[in-house]
């Protein structure tokens, strides 16, 4: 008897535990709705109370949220509340107050940066002070004037694409824009961060698992914003044991170790005393210069850097250049006339313009910002959290230490600014040159991409090469507008998940 009591006794407990919890969880998420600081904001009340709503749109239906949102913002109105914290703003015209210079000042939003599983880089760098002091270390390696002294290197890397374009002319090979131009961008940016190319131009088939790889790591994303304990505990597993528990973490990790070995590398040459290449090299030149803290010299830190150089410097720009592409193939009208415009150049050139010639081409820079606006590099929000400026918004106060975010993707579709926005029409930007503002695809303000000049210089010199009047006669084999149009934020855009990538012939 003496056991039953016990026993009963030990039922008593947990029932008491389990219904506190119950009080608890009800008690946190009534708060959240009625009485948290941000209840005043409309919204959804299951996304004010908890954050297993965005859970649910991001992780258990992949990359579904800013569609989700999308639709709040229909049905609520242009300031929603997105989670029990954050606030999410569908306005073009409040583009400059979210992202602004150098002031006020702006922090990111920590839950998000989980998302990249990076510890320093500039991407995940809350403080605004130290962001600048960070960004400064790198940030002259992508100015105009440094890009222009590696345009030869970046020609170079396309001159041996069109070679691989010739070759390929005619046989009937299926090419995947995709793998071509992720190949394409990350040769380029390994040989400059690291002074080797990966040579993915040299792979027959363009490296299919780059592209793949670059997307299983961005979608990861979201788990890790959920859950940001299960990398450190996937790192210090085996290997093997992390490749069975979560195989997409596995890449990850796999990754940053090839980062950190490329940094150790560079390290132990200039150790030995070896001379940098001869060329600027990003890493090999941020380790030489005395104006850097020795913090941003630090293995940690430049791992982190290279992860985001690497992956921003490869995804995005062969993102936007496949869609271009897909749009050009598909609008003979238009390629026509943009082939028009750079025969005269091309002629003088002997086929080979400069990026600052080809900039002076208003239709070509027409199409590229109507690439920009429709095509999606990043598909996910982008938060920014004000540390000591109340903001306002119509007839709402946005407390400081808010997150608060618009999505590049949802402001290039406004059909006001951009009529019929799903539809490819460069002329837009010829006949209204402001609307040139509105595209946010780099992001806006101090924190937006520090790679835009070199993702233009790509942008203009091999839309440029590819679509040279005389040169290839390109056909898309067994795709369609539903392999091109975005479906899945996975933090890069995505188009349906059974898409089977952009794929061409080349005559
Ligand atoms: C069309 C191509 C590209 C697009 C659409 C794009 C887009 C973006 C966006 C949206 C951000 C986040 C900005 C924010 O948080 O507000 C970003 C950040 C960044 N991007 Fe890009 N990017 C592109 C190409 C590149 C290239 C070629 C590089 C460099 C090699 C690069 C390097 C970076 C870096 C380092 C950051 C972090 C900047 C910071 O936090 O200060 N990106 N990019």
């Amino acid at each position: 008897m003496a056991f039953m009591d016990n026993f009963k006794d030990k039922i008593i407990f947990i029932e008491l535990l389990f219904s506190a919890f119950v009080l608890y969880i009800i008690g946190l998420y009534v708060y959240r709705v009625f009485f948290h600081r941000l209840s005043h904001i409309p919204g959804p009340k299951l996304a004010a109370a908890s954050l297993w709503y965005e859970f649910y749109y991001d992780v258990i239906l992949r990359g579904r949220y800013t569609f989700k949102i999308n639709e709040l913002h229909e049905e609520y109105g242009p300031i929603i509340r997105i989670s029990p914290y954050e606030i999410h703003i569908n306005d073009p015209e409040y583009l400059d107050t979210v992202y602004p210079g150098s002031s006020p000042r702006t922090m990111k939003y920590s839950w998000s940066n989980k998302m990249f599983g990076l510890r320093t880089s500039i991407l995940v760098t809350e403080s605004h002070e130290l962001h600048r002091i960070r960004r400064g270390a790198v940030a002259h390696y992508f100015s105009v004037s440094s890009l222009r002294r590696l345009e030869p290197g970046v020609q170079f890397q396309i001159d041996k694409l069109i070679s691989r374009l010739h070759d390929l002319k005619g046989s009937n090979t299926i090419i995947n824009l995709l793998d071509m131009f992720a190949s394409l961008t990350a040769d380029i940016i390994s040989q400059y961060g690291f002074a080797r190319a990966y040579g993915f131009l040299d792979d027959p088939n363009f490296s299919p698992h780059w592209h793949k790889m670059l997307m299983d790591v961005s979608e990861n994303g979201h788990l890790l914003k959920q859950f940001g304990w299960m990398l450190p505990l996937m790192q210090a597993m085996p290997m093997w044991m992390a490749k069975v528990v979560v195989p997409r973490m596995q890449v990850l990790i796999g990754w940053q170790a090839s980062f950190r070995a490329h940094i150790i590398e560079i390290k132990e040459s200039m150790a030995r005393g070896e001379k940098p290449p001869g060329q600027t090299t990003i890493f090999f030149d941020v380790l030489s210069d005395p104006q850097v803290r020795p913090q941003e010299k630090e293995t940690d830190h430049l791992q982190d850097e290279a992860q985001v150089i690497i992956g921003a410097g490869t995804i995005t720009t062969a993102h936007i250049l496949a869609a271009t592409t897909f749009y050009l193939i598909d609008n003979p009208s238009i390629r026509g006339k943009l082939q028009a415009e750079l025969e005269p150049l091309m002629q003088a050139t002997g086929g080979k313009p400069s990026w600052s010639q080809l900039e002076q081409l208003p239709y070509l820079s027409a199409i590229i910002q109507e690439g920009l606006r429709i095509g999606n590099g990043i598909a996910h929000r982008l938060q920014r959290v004000f540390p000591d400026t109340l903001l306002e918004y119509n007839d709402y106060t946005i407390p400081t230490m808010t997150p608060v975010g618009m999505t590049p993707m949802l402001v290039h579709n406004n059909p006001s600014l951009f009529p019929e926005p799903r539809a490819y029409n460069p002329d837009r930007f010829l006949k209204q040159p402001g609307l040139k503002k509105y595209v946010s695809a780099f992001g806006k303000g101090s924190r937006r991409c520090a790679g835009v000049n070199l993702a233009y210089a790509e942008l203009y010199l091999v839309l440029a090469a590819i679509f040279a009047p005389g040169r290839f006669d390109w056909e898309l084999y067994e795709t369609d507008i539903t392999d091109v149009e975005t479906k899945h934020d996975l933090m890069n855009a995505s188009p349906k998940l059974d898409s089977k990538g952009i794929r061409v012939v080349v005559n």
